[in-house]
């Protein structure tokens, strides 16, 4: 039988250990912050960071929320978060991605205080991170990390492949995979769009990790057979019996690559509940840091 891999469940779990340390932290008058930045209207941004909000009620932790029009200049852009970076109560700050083309992304990210990184983003983690420094982990590739970690899944000495090397998930996975430490310790295997022989390099993972953005991308002859496998997909396609004319895919195809794998996680209810928990606990862990500054002065 396969197993199906509940990131539902395995994010409550962590979340109800994060709940624990919010409540120890908020009876110290430290309430950990969140600021939630969102240019424009697309869509699926809005919902994901309706979610990140929602997610800090629920926890019991403070968001910051800035809505900014679509037609919001860099410069704007760029002075609130000189203002977050200078603000005590913002211990995290998340500008949603992607941006408007008009602003320069890699600005952006570079201006938000290393230590406010809660997504991993800056250039500072991303280097720490590659290095085995202590460093915020990048919200999604941590997910995927832990997701694999508590379903009894170690990928220590396993053959990891991974399909995508975007810099939000495939790139930072594969530095977080193939580091000297717990849950990590694997041997990687990048693939993408010019990768050749990729159905042939795919079926030899222990653990295949589908992050491309293409629906279906993963056929059940890519997989073998008693392979772990991890869905970072979300794909919106059209869907006219549902409310919103949407439903939501992953990049594998579930019903042919189930058949095969040991274990699988689905969509939705895989890794998406994973990256905005690990996004939780890097705030949770910028506070703690809060507190640790405020006994040394
Ligand atoms: N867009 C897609 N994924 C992410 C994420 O993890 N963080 C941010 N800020 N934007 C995203």
């Amino acid at each position: 039988m396969t197993r199906i891999i509940d990131g539902k469940k395995i994010a409550a779990e962590i979340r109800a250990e994060i709940a624990d340390e919010v409540k120890a932290l908020t009876k110290r008058k430290i309430v950990p912050g969140l600021a939630v930045v969102l240019v424009g209207n697309d869509p699926a941004s809005e919902v994901y960071t309706r979610m990140k909000k929602k997610a800090c009620a629920d926890l019991g932790m403070a968001s910051f929320d800035f809505d900014l029009p679509s037609s919001c200049t860099e410069k704007r852009l760029l002075n609130l978060i000189d203002k977050l970076n200078r603000d005590p109560k913002v211990d995290g700050i998340l500008v949603q991605l992607p941006l408007p083309e008009r602003i320069n992304e890699s600005k952006v990210l570079n201006a938000i205080d290393p230590d406010k990184d809660v997504d991993g983003f800056h250039p500072m983690n991303v280097g720490k991170m590659l290095i085995g420094d202590d460093a915020f982990l990048p919200c999604t590739p941590h997910g995927c990390q832990q997701l694999l970690m508590r379903s009894g899944y170690d990928p220590a000495g396993k053959h990891v492949v991974i399909v995508g090397r975007s810099n939000i998930v495939g790139k930072p996975l594969a530095a977080m995979l193939m580091r000297k430490a717990p849950g990590a310790n694997a041997t990687v295997t990048v693939c993408h769009s010019r990768t050749k022989k990729l159905a042939s390099i795919c079926k030899q993972a222990d653990i295949l990790i589908a992050a491309i953005g293409v629906p279906g991308f993963i056929k059940g002859r890519m997989v073998k057979e008693g392979a772990v496998v991890i869905d970072v997909g979300t794909n919106r396609v059209p869907d006219k019996t549902k409310k919103s004319g949407f439903r939501l895919v992953g990049d594998v195809d579930f019903k042919n690559v189930s058949k095969k794998a040991r274990a699988i996680t689905p969509v939705p209810g895989g890794v998406g509940p994973m990256t905005i928990t690990m996004l939780m606990r890097n705030t949770v862990d910028s506070a703690k840091r809060r507190v640790k500054r405020k006994a040394r002065r």
